[in-house]
């Protein structure tokens, strides 16, 4: 097997680009998948939350750092493509770290989470500047804006839904995550929202955004039993 690689990043802090991460390396996880996280944020958050989980419970996928290597960590990547059916990538928030393009000459699909909040909306613009030169040389390299702590009900959210959703050639995808406690409380357990008691609308939305994720990078759904359809 070949793994498929997916980087998740943009340089603007606290986007939920761990918490997507996690969450989507968890669910296909739990499905089967043989599944890598790297983590190439030097503060390691990826690693501390797989590090809190219990035995009895562990992080249903493997989580390692590679932050020393920056921008020769594909080289790396790699190494672990043939053991591996998915491999995601966690980048850090800054504008100087040569992560993001290390990892999408490597990759079959870039996510870059954004806030509908007028200043990450605009911040997004330079982490699409980013793939966009990205898919220049990497020509197969898809990539999607994903809308993280979405509060659907107010206009404001809504209105900036619209303009990331008029992108052409980044689109929005059409899975979001809503501002939901169970998503901290599966940091603080070292898992995923399906080990959070009374999380199912957090459960139903990243196995959502899963199966979709799964469809573009041409996998298998292999459904996880319990979880509905
Ligand atoms: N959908 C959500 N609902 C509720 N809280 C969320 C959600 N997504 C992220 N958070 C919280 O927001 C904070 C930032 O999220 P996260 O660490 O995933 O962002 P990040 O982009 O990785 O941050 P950094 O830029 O520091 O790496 C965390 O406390 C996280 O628990
Ligand atoms: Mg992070």
């Amino acid at each position: 097997m070949t793994a498929k690689v997916v980087t998740v990043f943009n340089q603007k802090g606290g986007c939920g680009k761990t918490t997507l991460t996690m969450s989507l390396a968890g669910a296909m996880g739990l499905r089967g998948f043989k599944v890598l996280l790297v983590d190439m944020d030097p503060q390691g958050t990826a690693v501390r939350w797989a590090a809190g989980a219990t035995d009895e419970n562990p992080f249903p996928a493997s989580v390692m750092s590679l932050s020393p290597m920056e921008g020769k960590m594909h080289k790396e990547v790699r190494n672990h493509m043939d053991a591996y059916d998915v491999i995601l990538i966690d980048c850090p928030p800054s504008m100087n770290s040569a992560a993001p393009s290390s990892a999408m000459l490597i990759s079959d699909l870039a996510l870059i989470p954004v806030v509908p909040s007028p200043a990450d909306v605009w911040a997004a613009q330079s982490a699409k500047k980013l793939t966009e030169a990205a898919q220049a040389t990497n020509e197969t390299l898809q990539a999607f804006v994903v809308a993280n702590m979405v509060q659907s009900r107010t206009s404001l959210a809504n209105d900036l839904l619209a303009v990331l959703d008029d992108d052409k050639e980044i689109p929005l995808l059409k899975n979001m995550l809503a501002t939901r406690t169970a998503f901290r409380e599966a940091q603080i357990l070292g898992t995923t929202v399906h080990s959070v008691p009374r999380a199912q609308a957090a459960i139903d939305e990243v196995e959502a955004m899963t199966d979709n994720i799964l469809q573009l990078l041409m996998l298998p759904a292999r459904k996880k039993k319990g979880v509905p359809a």
